[in-house]
């Protein structure tokens, strides 16, 4: 029997990383399944050659397409490789639409699931990732979770104790295990970056589906501009969407194709703020110690204002809020959030191996 691991999407990769080597060490049968939800290779090989990643032993190849045939491809695949194969446990991370096909196809199926960044809540149900979520959540048997908060929303939905683990923060532990390789100033040659810089990453559905959202957002980017050079590594939804709009057309923006891990946290690091509407890129600008400014009404990772360095931003505010980061700089220390120490994968794994103990 073996343990079986579902990742599809881009932030799956950094959190399931360091998960798989906890588990390998201990000498645990694993299998690894890439959904193919992301297939460019800037949203997907280019991990599994940077993070040390097993090969996938099996690729579903279901590509894109809309919430319930993507949701629905996932399904078909997973249950046929489930019913064959019938795992010990499934593992699924974050809140993607691999995450939630696998964790319905697993509780069907009857096999143990559990879910690697449990708890996390905007309490916004029209962010596509919400209901993905609180399915996810309520379907698992093992919630692991990387911040109180998470604990505290699963009691609340009534959740028993004991499956409930605070973990930290896996895609944490990558990050601090690649750190010493993110070279900011690699990054600036690269890009022809001199002086003052932000980087910005812009996706979510809720920001550049629309094209009147889009064209506003376009509007405030180039305000951020008029300020510092402005960075933006386009994630492919980002730039259909912001396309529609026009795109950039401020001397200052320069729109890349998105970014290798490495080179993107390089980028990152060296930066003087970044704008993001990502869920991983709040996290990891915290531990970074990095201005993040968050292009969202909410944010299900509160942790990252309470204890790192992120903020709120609306379009309308964001160049003003902007203007403050780079009068006050890069904060000298800054607090972090427990167990975001590196050594989240072993904490999953130990649970995850008690548990099929058990
Ligand atoms: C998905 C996740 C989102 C996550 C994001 C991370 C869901 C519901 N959403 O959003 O939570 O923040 O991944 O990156 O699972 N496309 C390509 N190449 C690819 C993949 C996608 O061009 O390799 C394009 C396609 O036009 C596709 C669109 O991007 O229709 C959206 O891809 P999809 O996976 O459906 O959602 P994301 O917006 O990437
Ligand atoms: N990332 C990357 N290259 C980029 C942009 C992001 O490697 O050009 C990484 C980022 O460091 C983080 C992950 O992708 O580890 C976050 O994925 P994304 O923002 O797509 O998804 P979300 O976290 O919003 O679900």
């Amino acid at each position: 029997a073996h343990v079986l691991h579902i990742t599809g999407a881009r932030p799956n990769f950094p959190k399931a990383a360091p998960v798989l080597r906890a588990l390998s060490k201990r000498g645990v049968p694993q299998k690894l399944v890439h959904t193919g939800q992301h297939y460019d290779e800037r949203m997907s090989e280019v991990f599994f050659q940077e993070l040390g990643l097993p090969r996938p032993d099996i690729n579903l190849g279901v590509g894109s397409g809309t919430h319930g045939k993507q949701t629905a491809a996932i399904m078909v695949g997973v249950e046929e490789l489930v019913t064959e194969s019938r795992p010990a446990m499934i593992v699924v991370y974050g809140d993607v639409n691999s995450t939630v096909a696998a964790a319905l196809v697993g509780s069907k199926l009857r096999i143990p699931l559990a879910h690697v960044e449990a708890g996390l809540r905007s309490f916004d149900m029209t962010m596509p990732e919400e209901v993905n979520r609180i399915v996810t959540d309520r379907l698992s048997d093992l919630l692991l979770a990387t911040s109180a908060d998470a604990i505290a929303h699963l009691g609340n939905e009534g959740v028993a104790a004991e499956r409930i683990h605070l973990v930290g923060n896996p895609m944490i532990d990558t990050l601090l295990a690649n750190i010493k390789r993110f070279d900011a100033a690699k990054a600036r040659a690269e890009h022809g970056i001199e002086g003052r810089y932000i980087v910005a990453t812009l996706h979510r559905p809720g920001n550049v589906d629309d094209p009147a959202d889009a064209r506003e957002l376009v509007a405030a980017m180039h305000a951020v501009a008029d300020q510092a050079q402005v960075v933006i590594p386009l994630h492919p939804r980002g730039r259909a969407g912001l396309a529609a709009a026009g795109l950039f057309t401020h001397p200052s923006v320069t729109v890349l194709d998105p970014l290798g891990y490495v080179e993107f946290l390089g980028l990152v690091r060296g930066a003087d703020a970044v704008v993001t509407d990502s869920g991983g890129v709040q996290e990891e600008t915290t531990i970074l110690g990095v201005p993040c400014l968050t292009l969202r009404p909410n944010t299900e990772r509160p942790v990252t204002i309470t204890h790192g360095t992120n903020r709120l931003a609306t379009r309308e505010n964001l160049p003003g809020m902007v203007a403050t980061c780079l009068a006050a700089g890069r904060p000298e220390t800054w607090p972090v959030p427990p167990l975001w120490d590196g050594h989240a994968g072993e904490r999953i794994a130990d649970v995850v191996v008690g548990h099929l103990e058990r």
